[in-house]
Formats: C-alpha cells, structure tokens, sequence
C-alpha cells in the first residue's frame, strides 16, 4: 500500500471539522466535473444559498455537456438571468462546445486541458481538477486567502504577484494529495463559517492553537490589502480661461497620471471645494493675479474612471474681461482657440471639449 507523507497538524484538524460541519449542497450529490463545473461558475457569481436554487434549474434543463452545447444562447442567458455578468454564460457555452468538438464531448481530466477551455481560471481548473478527478490543485479563492493570510500572519498584501505566489504556495503544501477535493471544500467552507471576513469565530476555531494571527492578538490586521488596489478619489478643478481668441494650457510633467499631455490650468485638492474655496487658495490668485473681475460660469462637472482613481472634476470657464491682459506665469502657455488640436490632451479633456 502507498504511504503518504504525514499530513500538517492544520490539515487534519480542517479535514476532521469538515467531516463534521459539511454544508449539504446539491453539487456535493455528485463528483461529475460537469456538475462541478457549473456550480462553481455559478458560486463565483452569487452566494451559496442563492447559487443552489440557479444550479438546481441549470442542471434540470442542461444536464450534461452535450445539452448544453447545443442550446441556443438565449436560453442559456435566460437561466442566467439575475446572476449578472453574462460574459460568464457566453463562455461556458462557447466552453461546451470545445468540450465536444476538441475532447469527443468527454470533460477533460488534466489540469492544463480543462484551464485551456474557454473561461476557465486557475481557480475553476483548480476546484474542477481536484473534485472531480483528484487531482493535487490547490484552489486559492478569497476564503483561501484569508484564512491562510491568518493561520500565517501573512504581512505581505494579498492582492500583490507576491501575495498570490506565497498563498498559493502553502495552499499547495497543506493539500491533502490523496483527497485534495475534500481539503480544497474543506478550507472554503471553514472561510465561510468559521473564519469569515468580519467576527471569526475564533473562540469555536479548531485552528485556534495553530493561528499565528491568533497568538499574535492581530486577527484583524489581516490579510492585508494593498491600498495601492483601493480605488482613490481626487478631486481636479480646471480652468477654461477664454482671453479673447487665445486660451491656456499647461503640460503635465508628474510621474502620476498623463504625463506629457496637455490640460487647462488646474488645482487639485483633496477634498470636492466650490469656486469660492478655489479663490480664497495662494495657487488661485498665482493664476488670476492682477485681474480684479473675472466673470465665471458654473461649472461642468464630469467623472473621470481610471484602474485606481476617480477623478472628480469641475471645469470652469473663466472670461478674461476686454479690458485686462492675462499674463500666464509658468507652466502655462498661451494657445490659439484654433490651434488647440495640435496638442495632445487627455481623453478628460477631450470630454471636456466636445462637451462644450
Ligand atoms: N465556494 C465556491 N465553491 C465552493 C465549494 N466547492 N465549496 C465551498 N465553498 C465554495
Ligand atoms: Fe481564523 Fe480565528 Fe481560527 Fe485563526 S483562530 S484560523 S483567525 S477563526
């Protein structure tokens, strides 16, 4: 008989809480990777209790690969209905058929085969390959990081390439290679009862003697997420100056966001200010000084989405009356109305522009 390497203290203690504790789900009636498949396409999208009622009704009407490769997509979108993200039901149909055109409509069993199916991650192909095959991938999905994040007091942000790497790594050494199905379910459902986001029971925890978090009093301070990855509200107050047939602009030289591309003049402040704050700020009157009446419309107001931040932004337009001279001061330059194209502006900007 084969021998397997004695298993971590942490592994059996989560595998005896799972023989105790298992939720009884529907998709646990079976081991049929097609019926894994869809139940964690599904649980990606929505929580357990209302996943179970959207994978009762798939598999009643696509009970197997060949069903639902041959279902028109409307259909398939219509049992979709309510989950959202229907990318997700495009790609497990168009999924479907690649199981039958390229594998004779046999589930693939190996790991690399099933990630190569059309909208299959490392965590499907993971959670797939381990439940229905038995094979050693480890599944890193939220609760996976976090409660590792905390047996190991894990300082590094778990949203990082680093994070990911050495998550993934100790998921990999805790598996349990002879049943890694019941391990991988194991772990996410003690994430999801015992060691969850907010509160873990951590008096209840059969973990408790082998969490460093827990000796270190510093549950709460992980996992630690990156602020880097949390979006970042600023707040751009631009000016339009219309001097005659002239206007100006500056050019963006920060490491920050658009560099070399050209905007109005702008004060960016951290908090959303009205044009009376704005006047009142040394940065105002550097950029008006001399001119006493300035005749200033409201603003446009426009949001602006980028990966990490959300610009808020309020433009001005600022008329510079006949009678006075504007003297821009560096950065900013003076440009002809007409030859405001010539400069490459931010997509911003440009909204701006044809708004006006
Ligand atoms: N969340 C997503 N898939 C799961 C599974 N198979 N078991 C427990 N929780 C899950
Ligand atoms: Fe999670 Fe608390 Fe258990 Fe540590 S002791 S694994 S933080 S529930």
């Amino acid at each position: 008989m084969k021998k397997s390497a004695a298993l971590p203290v942490i592994t059996t203690r989560l595998l005896d809480w799972y023989k105790e504790n298992k939720r009884d789900l529907p998709w646990r009636e079976t081991t049929d990777a097609y019926s894994v498949w869809i139940s964690e396409v599904i649980l990606q999208q929505t929580r357990v209790a209302q996943g179970s009622d959207y994978y009762v009704r798939f598999m009643r009407r696509f009970p197997n690969v060949h069903l639902l490769a041959e279902a028109n997509e409307q259909e398939v979108l219509k049992l979709w209905q309510g989950l959202g993200y229907y990318s997700r039901a495009r790609n497990m149909h168009a999924a479907a058929k690649q199981i039958v055109s390229r594998f004779n409509g046999r589930f693939p069993s190996h790991y690399s085969d099933i990630l190569s199916l059309k909208g299959i991650g490392a965590y499907t192909a993971a959670a797939i390959t381990s439940i229905a095959f038995n094979g050693p991938f480890a599944v890193v999905d939220g609760n996976v990081f976090r409660v590792i994040a905390r047996l190991f007091a894990i300082e590094t942000p778990i949203h990082t390439s680093d994070g990911i790497k050495t998550i993934t790594e100790i998921a990999q050494q805790l598996i349990d290679r002879d049943h890694p199905g019941t391990y991988n379910q194991g772990i996410m459902d003690f994430g999801s009862v015992i060691c969850t986001p907010r509160q873990p029971k951590c008096a209840d925890c059969p973990l408790q003697s082998a969490c460093m978090a827990y000796s270190l009093r510093r549950v709460a301070d992980f996992p630690v997420i990156n602020r880097k990855n949390t979006i970042k509200n600023r707040y751009f107050n631009y000016f339009h100056i219309v001097d005659g047939d002239k206007t100006y602009l500056q050019k963006r030289d920060h490491a920050d966001i658009w560099k070399n591309l050209y905007e109005f003049p702008l004060i960016e402040t951290s908090s959303p200010v009205d044009f009376m704050q704005l006047e009142q700020m040394p940065e105002f009157r550097d950029l008006f000084s001399g001119i006493p009446s300035l005749s200033v419309d409201y603003p446009l107001t426009l949001k602006h989405q980028l990966t990490h931040q959300v610009i808020h932004t309020n433009f001005y337009r600022v008329i510079i009356p006949d009678q006075f001279t504007y003297r821009q001061s560096q950065p900013v330059i003076s440009v002809e109305k007409a030859n405001l194209s010539d400069y490459p502006i931010s997509r911003l900007t440009h909204k701006y522009l044809e708004t006006i």
